[in-house]
């Protein structure tokens, strides 16, 4: 499925990424990883953290031409600091990937791991404006206090994916020229390291989730889906938000709709 071509994961060393870089190499793919945790697990490793745009300008420069995809998995969860996460899961993660287009080949594909988090962009989108008019020149602080994002309850969490829902629809066509798609995979809970985190921030809302549910995902799961959006199988997608979820996307909205 992916004979010859060489994919940069981020989030490689950990959870969906170590898994979707697994799942690429088996399809054929040449993976450079890249983390703030080193790791052994993919062909080649570059250490960069998505929350400091020189490491990010460091990483580009070093990164070879002619990139075949991009998979944006770092993520952080809702127990870090508010700023973390919208430097890790949105600032950071559109700095990188703006930086690295013109080292990505023609019809190459990106995608990006938001979350079932997101779903509720639709209810907040003058806060997601001015969440993605956010760049690492802006006063994120001052962003984070204005919106009281340091409040429980993971909002800069669900702003954070919200926003690159958001993102991934705008860029439905900004590089249709080069045949470049971007798409995005929303899964619900998925059993890695950082679940704990998001059931400890969440609480009663978290829990309701997985009681609907007959099981909380695991990678392998959702590393096949990002496989697909970076595959040549997937180029009619274009600003799609895959929501790879057991299901609970279709339930919420059946249980809102009433149907
Ligand atoms: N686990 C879930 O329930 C779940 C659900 C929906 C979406 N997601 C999303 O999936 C993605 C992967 O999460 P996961 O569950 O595999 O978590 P994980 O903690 O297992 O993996 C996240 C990886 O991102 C890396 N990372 C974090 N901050 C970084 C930084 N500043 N710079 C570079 N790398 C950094 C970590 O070192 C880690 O290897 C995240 O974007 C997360 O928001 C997770």
């Amino acid at each position: 499925m992916h004979d010859g071509k060489t994919i940069v994961v981020t989030g490689v060393a950990s959870g969906i990424g170590a898994k979707t870089c697994e799942v690429l190499r088996l399809q054929g793919a040449t993976v450079i990883g890249v983390d703030r945790n080193e790791t052994d697990n993919a062909d080649q490793f570059f250490k960069a953290d998505l929350t400091d745009p020189a490491s990010l300008d460091a990483l580009v420069e070093a990164l070879p031409n002619g990139l075949d995809g991009l998979a944006n998995i770092a993520g952080v969860p809702p127990t870090a600091p508010a700023e973390t996460v919208l430097k890790v899961n949105l600032i950071g993660l559109r700095h990188l990937t703006d930086a690295l287009i013109p080292k990505l080949a023609d019809n190459a594909s990106i995608a990006n791991l938001a979350s079932l988090a997101g779903f509720g962009w639709a209810g907040a989108v003058e806060q997601n404006k001015d969440a993605l008019a956010l760049d690492f020149d802006s006063d994120v602080t001052g962003f984070c206090a204005e919106n009281e994002l340091n409040t429980p309850g993971g909002r800069s969490y669900f702003l954070s994916k919200e926003a690159l829902i958001i993102w991934t629809m705008q860029n439905r066509w900004t590089w249709r020229d080069r045949g470049i798609t971007m798409n995005c995979i929303s899964p619900g809970p998925v059993e890695t390291p950082i679940l704990g985190d998001f059931l400890e921030t969440l609480g009663e809302r978290a829990e309701e989730d997985m009681k609907v549910m007959d099981r909380p995902a695991t990678p392998n799961d959702i590393a096949p889906v990002v496989s697909f959006a970076l595959s040549s199988n997937a180029k009619w997608l274009r600003g799609a938000n895959l929501t790879s979820d057991g299901g609970m996307s279709s339930h919420i909205l059946c249980g809102m709709h009433d149907l």
